[in-house]
């Protein structure tokens, strides 16, 4: 759009320079020359008589906003793993766009044959079956144009998983206009964790195979809590993961992409999963998913950096409220800012190279 306006004679190049003129005056601390100076006066001499023009071009710039959704705005419900949580959850006033659940191979209300049930290890009775629970999701969402909520399946075991095939056949293909979410920790992961068996990876990429609109959300077992100080998502994980994904030729179906962190371990992982996201984003765009439990020790000024480094538009929170309210992501000092200046910042260097072009042709 900027580039086609180039082409016009000096109003445009009036518009340019004020957009510019406003933009520069919106970067606080950014160092700027002589030269760029000596460009404002001019500006200012020429835009006074339209303001009008001015004001639309500034809404324009705005546009921050439009280009990027706020991921971290979309409110979950975590561990939805029985009946009387899914009614609580389903529900028109309520304001949860997301349901996590867990699935494990189990008994419904502890009785009959084993079958997907609605709960965490170690847990494996469930008053609710995966079967019922997707029903009354799709219930709900036919009836609440508007309002559908998004779901997000955890599977614990790949037992589980292909156990749970013929039911997913039957409904996910139903499930449209709303996002559906197979997740499963596929790798061992920080830290060191050992105790908790990985979901086979490859075994779980074929069955993923049959939903193409269902994103894939991938993680890695973890060992944290409230005693935990350090520990990463290491460089030899996250190539597992990439390394895993090649193998199964996943980048190459389209299917979207999310890795699911745990809150306090990604706040120390900063520069291994921008690493991962890039290079995944060569083919395909992905996001994080942070997560957390309870009591987990989080260093929120971490976490806070790590997610405005990423931008609010590739990070999903599912995080108790607690630790929300604690990263404050309302509050635009430090991290918020920088955001904004980079943004501002880039936009100013388009319109010097828009300006250039333009004064070349002349
Ligand atoms: C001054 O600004 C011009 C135009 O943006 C830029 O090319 C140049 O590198 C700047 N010089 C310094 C010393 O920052
Ligand atoms: C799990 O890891 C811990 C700490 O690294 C180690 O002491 C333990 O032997 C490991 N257990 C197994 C089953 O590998
Ligand atoms: C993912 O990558 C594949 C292969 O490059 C491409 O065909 C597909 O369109 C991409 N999908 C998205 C959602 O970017
Ligand atoms: C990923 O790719 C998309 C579209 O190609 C781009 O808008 C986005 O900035 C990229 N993100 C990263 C982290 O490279
Ligand atoms: C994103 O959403 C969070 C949570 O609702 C909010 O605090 C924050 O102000 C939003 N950020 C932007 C840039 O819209």
């Amino acid at each position: 759009m900027l580039f086609k306006h180039c082409t016009g004679g000096l109003t445009i190049f009036a518009l340019l320079m004020s957009l510019l003129i406003v933009l520069v005056a919106k970067i606080n601390g950014a160092s700027l020359n002589a030269s760029n100076y000596q460009y404002h006066s001019v500006v200012e001499q020429r835009t006074s008589s339209d303001s009008r023009i001015i004001e639309i071009i500034l809404q324009d710039s705005d546009m921050v906003k439009v280009w990027g959704t706020n991921l971290t705005a979309i409110t979950w419900a975590h561990a939805v793993n029985s009946q009387s949580l899914l009614d609580e959850v389903l529900t028109e006033t309520g304001n949860i766009d997301f349901i996590e659940a867990d699935i494990v191979l189990g008994k419904l209300n502890g009785e009959g044959a084993d079958m997907p049930v609605m709960a965490h290890p170690p847990a494996i009775i469930s008053d609710l079956t995966l079967a019922e629970f997707l029903n009354q999701i799709m219930a709900f969402n036919r009836n609440h144009e508007g309002q559908q909520k998004g779901v997000k399946l955890d599977f614990k075991s790949i037992e589980v998983f292909e156990g749970s095939l013929h039911i997913l056949d039957e409904n996910v293909p139903n499930m449209l206009g709303y996002p559906v979410w197979i997740n499963a920790d596929i790798l061992s992961g920080p830290v060191d964790q050992n105790k908790t068996v990985p979901v086979d990876a490859n075994r779980f990429f074929a069955g993923c195979m049959r939903y193409k609109q269902a994103a894939l959300s991938i993680g890695w077992t973890t060992n944290w809590g409230a005693d935990f100080r350090d520990g990463e998502y290491t460089q030899d994980q996250c190539d597992a993961m990439l390394e895993s994904l090649t193998a199964n030729n996943v980048l190459a179906t389209g299917q979207a992409i999310t890795f699911p962190v745990r809150a306090g371990i990604a706040a120390n992982s900063e520069e291994q999963l921008h690493r991962l996201v890039a290079t995944v984003n060569e083919t395909n765009e992905s996001t994080l998913t942070i997560w957390s439990s309870d009591g987990d020790y989080v260093d929120v000024d971490k976490l806070r950096k790590l997610i405005f480094g990423f931008g609010v538009e590739r990070v999903y929170l599912d995080v108790p409220e607690e630790l929300a309210s604690r990263l404050d992501l309302g509050n635009s000092d430090s991290g918020a800012s920088t955001f904004r200046s980079l943004f501002g910042f880039s936009f100013v260097s388009l319109c010097f190279w828009a300006l250039s072009s333009w004064l070349q042709r002349i």
